[in-house]
Formats: structure tokens, sequence, C-alpha cells
């Protein structure tokens, strides 16, 4: 029975192996795409391009809708990370991750015995960092901005006012967040006004659609001062939250150099700390680039094998020296360095896997819910952009803050609440990453772009926590090293692992039978789950279109022109 039990996951992941398959392409266009994750944001984000407005504009018009009609991950009780690659070549990236308040400590979510209390961290307004899309937003378009800025939120406004109609996906997740936003609120949200939603219902977020407009007349002080920033202070006073008016109207998004370094010919460009998904993004890349992956194939066993010692040995040194830069010191450029990653593969044993607590973060000598959503952005110029956002869990922290309608994120939970004690996701963290007043919390979003030959050739980005870094790292090996197009590359079947716990995570279907047999001989330990991450990306053809590739395990949609 118990052989059974551990033989399961193996027997789901090779139910429906692989077939070989004609090529599929995702949507074709001539110049300019959206990608995101619901077919009203990506068209939303089209529309503005068409209006002439450039790739930063469509990115922050496809933002704010995502905050009405995909209220799971898209928001502005949030915050995210911009990656930006402009027609001339030049790249910038824009940290808007949220910040613990003024008032947190590092003991914030320990009872008196010093045990943590998971629940804190990651439901209601204790949970909730202080926002930072907004600022975020204004920021992007007052430095890259082509179109009026009202003209990007009135789509957004629209949506909400007037309504729209709720896919399957959504329905489905509002209801079973029900009985979350009645523990969580004392006013009743919007989100509750039936008592079970069906696909093809109209929804209304009237709240949210004024918080909107405040924010399309006054800027960053529409949400950050006046009546929103009463809201959020009011809501915080009810829910015993801590965030107050003084750390909304600190809030600052930050400017940040991009993480630049080549995966063979291409040129990789993704996000620095506070994400730790550049870093190990880069780390991942350049571990297998030694090795002849595209001959050993997807998915197969030497590649997945490979894969998941590079992952180990990555999300090790995550744990261990990856926090806020503003705070601590990130040996950012020794991480990622060839002599650093050929010494941290120097017990890698092609024929067995080895044990995650045999693996300790590398030794450098004085050193210098998984819901969040993607979405990538190529406009007719070649601008592009990459932008990942997030409440951290699915609904966050399932606070909608009364009068405003929007809702607030866990993002406290993505601190190391106690060294060693897992977050959702499962990850371990440390000092690096322990909770200070006004620090950022560590993320793994990982919006990307890849150029190739100095030109654009891949955006790319995807929600699922920790999962992110290896579904990024998985989708780019898929186009460059396996030969899928874009939409393959996205659709096809992940694995995930990340040292602690140490087990693979792989969707139904990855593996072939034998491939899972080799794995689990070698000491690999499987465990089945659904839907690992939901990429949203864009490839650019050699003959200059584009082609989208959007998540099949969402609603995920690409528009353009
Ligand atoms: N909340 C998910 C992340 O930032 O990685």
């Amino acid at each position: 029975m118990k052989r059974l039990y551990l033989l399961l996951p193996v027997l789901l992941a090779v139910a429906c192996g692989p077939k070989k398959k004609e090529q599929v392409t995702g949507m074709i266009t001539d110049s300019a795409m959206v990608v995101s994750a619901h077919p009203l944001a990506s068209k939303v984000g089209a529309d503005i391009m068409r209006r002439g407005g450039n790739a930063v504009d469509a990115a922050i018009a496809t933002q704010f809708a995502l905050a009405v009609v995909y209220p799971v991950a898209g928001n502005i009780g949030g915050g995210g990370f911009m990656v930006a690659r402009f027609k001339d070549g030049t790249v910038d990236a824009l940290d808007y991750r949220e910040k613990a308040p003024a008032a947190a400590h590092p003991d914030m979510y320990l009872a008196e015995t010093g045990v943590a209390i998971p629940e804190l961290s990651a439901r209601g307004h204790l949970s909730a960092g202080v926002p930072g899309t907004v600022a975020g937003l204004v920021e992007a378009h007052q430095k890259y901005g082509k179109l009026p800025w009202k003209d990007l939120v009135q789509p957004a406004i629209d949506l909400a006012l007037n309504g729209f109609t709720l896919t399957e996906k959504e329905a489905r997740g509002l209801n079973s967040a029900a009985d979350d936003f009645r523990k969580y609120n004392t006013v009743l949200p919007e989100h509750l006004l039936r008592d079970e939603w069906r696909e093809g219902d109209s929804i209304f977020h009237k709240d949210l659609g004024h918080a909107l407009e405040r924010i399309r007349d006054e800027g960053r002080a529409g949400f950050y001062e006046g009546v929103t920033a009463d809201h959020i202070v009011a809501e915080m006073q009810r829910g015993k939250g801590i965030i107050t008016k003084e750390d909304l109207k600190n809030y600052a998004a930050v400017w940040r150099k991009p993480l630049i370094d080549y995966y063979k010919e291409y040129k990789i460009i993704s996000m620095p700390p506070p994400s730790s998904g550049g870093v190990a993004l880069i780390q991942l890349l350049k571990t297998v680039g030694d090795y002849p992956v595209n001959n050993w194939g997807h998915n197969k066993t030497k590649t997945v094998h490979l894969m998941v010692e590079a992952e180990r040995r990555a999300y090790a040194d995550r744990a261990f020296y990856l926090g806020d830069p503003d705070f601590v010191n990130v040996p950012v450029s020794k991480l990622v360095s060839d002599q650093y990653l050929d010494e941290r593969m120097g017990n890698f044993n092609p024929n067995k896997a080895t044990p995650s607590t045999e693996v300790n973060h590398g030794q450098l000598a004085g050193y210098e819910s998984e819901q969040t959503t993607h979405l990538s952005v190529v406009d007719a110029e070649g601008n592009a952009v990459s932008v990942t956002t997030t409440l951290n869990d699915g609904y966050g922290s399932h606070v909608v803050v009364a009068g405003s309608g929007f809702i607030l994120n866990d993002e406290m939970d993505d601190f190391s609440v106690k060294p060693g004690v897992p977050n959702m996701y499962g990850a371990i963290g440390g000092e690096a990453n322990k909770i200070l007043p006004n620090k950022r919390m560590l993320s793994s979003m990982t919006p990307t772009i890849v150029e190739k030959d100095g030109n654009l050739f891949m955006v790319v980005g995807t929600p699922g926590g920790t999962t992110i870094i290896t579904s990024v790292f998985q989708t780019i090996l898929n186009v460059v090293e396996h030969g899928m197009t874009m939409q393959e590359a996205v659709s096809a079947k992940r694995f995930h692992s990340q040292w602690m716990p140490d087990f693979v995570f792989n969707e139904k279907g990855a593996f072939t039978e034998k491939d899972s047999l080799e794995l689990v001989n070698m000491g690999h330990t499987f465990r089945f789950r659904r839907g690992i991450g939901r990429v949203d990306a864009i490839l650019v053809l050699p003959d200059g279109k584009l082609e989208g590739g959007a998540d099949p395990r969402g609603d995920d949609a690409a528009a353009g022109f």
C-alpha cells in the first residue's frame, strides 16, 4: 500500500505522457502585442497601442484593467516589477514591490512561545505590506509614457463601473474565496454580492471604479493621500492592521539597474533584488549551458536531473543570500559568476540525486499562491515591457478596503517570518530576508526580456510564487534548446524543485513512464502539482512578426495587430 502511495505521483506523471504533435503556434501579429491573464485586459492594452500609446502605456493600462477583471492577482493593492527594453536597446527596471510598514518587526508573526503563526502573515490586515502598484505605474508613466495618464486609467474605470462578464475560472475563484472574504472583512465587499457566482454573470466594482477615478484625476495622491488613504487606514484600524498614513505617503517606487547576463548567444535582461528571480534564473541558465540539453531532449531523464540539481543549489543560495538590497548586501555578481557556478556543481553526480540536506548555500568570501500575474508587451516600434505584479496569494490578504473596493496584498508572508520556518510556498529564508520596518520582502518574480544578436527576441514571465523562476527557466529552454514555438513552450508540462522541501513537483503528463522511473531510481521524489505557473510571453519571429504564448492553464489571451 505504502509503495503504491509512493508511486502514485509517478503514475500520475505518466498518465498523459507527451505525444508527438504538429507544431502549434499562438496568435501571430505584425507588430504589436499584449499577452496577459485576461482577454479584456489584453484588449485594453492593445487598444492603447492602436491609439498611439507605447509599450509602457499599454502595460500600465493593462495592469489597471487586470485590477478590475482579474482580482485574484491583478491589483492596485499589491506591488510588482517592470523590466523594459526600448527600441534603441536601452533597458530599465522599476521596483514597486510592497514594503513592510514602519511598525513592522521581526517577531510580529510569532506567538509568545516563539512559534510562528502562519495565518497572521498570510491572511487579514496584518499580512498586508504597503502597496506599491500605483506609485510604480505613475513613476513609469512619468518617465516613459506617451499618452495622457487619464487615458490609461479610464478603460479600467469603464470596466469597473459598467461591469463585465465573469469567466468560469474567475467565478470559481470568487466562490472558493468567499469564506475567507467573509472571515476577514467587517464590511461586505462587492465580491460577495452573490452567494454563488456563475460563468456569464455580470459583475460590477463600483467602489473600485471610484477609487480608480481618484487615481485618474489625482495620480499618486489619489491613492496614497485623501479619500483612498483614509479608507485604507480606517480598514487597518478595524482589522488591527498597522499601515499608517505616513507609510502610504512615504512609499516610493525605485528604478533599479536590470540584471544582465548571457546564456550562450542570448542576452538575459531580468529583475535584480529585491527579486530573487533574475539572479536565480541566470544561475540556472548558466549552469545548464555547459551541457547538451538539446540533445538530451525536453523533460528527458538527463535534462530533468541536471535542471533539478541546478535548482537545488540556486534555491539554497536564494534562501541564504537574497533580500532587499537597500537593507542587506546581496552578492549578485559573485552568485552569477562562472567560477562560482562551476564550484557549485562540483559535487554534481550525473547518475544520482543529491539529497537537499547535503546541499547548503555556496561559500562566498567577503561577499558584497502562488497568485501573481504577468503581462508581456511589445509595441509597433519594438519597445518591450515585461511586468509581473502580485497580491501574493490568490486574492491576497482577502481584505477588501471598504469604500475603495480593492483587495490588499498578503505580501508580508514573503518575508522570512522566522529562520527555517517555510512560507506558504514552502520556501525557507534566513537573516537576509527577515522583517524590518520599511524593508521590501524577497520576491521570486522574474519579468524577463531576452535579446539575440542585439535584437529583441522574447518577453516572458509568470506568476507562481517560488515556481516563477523555474517556469521562466523552462520556457526559455523550451524555445532556445528544444525548438518549440512560443505557444508550445508556454503550454508544455512543467516541473519544479526548490531545494527544500526536497521534492520534484510535476504537472500530470510532464514525463514519460520510462523517464519518471529512471528519475525515481536516481533518488528523486515526485509530488504531483496542478498547474505550475501561467506564463505569458511574446517571441519575435525571424520575419519580425510576433508570436504570443498565452498560458492555457488560465484565461490568458494575446491581443494585438
Ligand atoms: N508573491 C510572490 C513573489 O513575489 O514572489
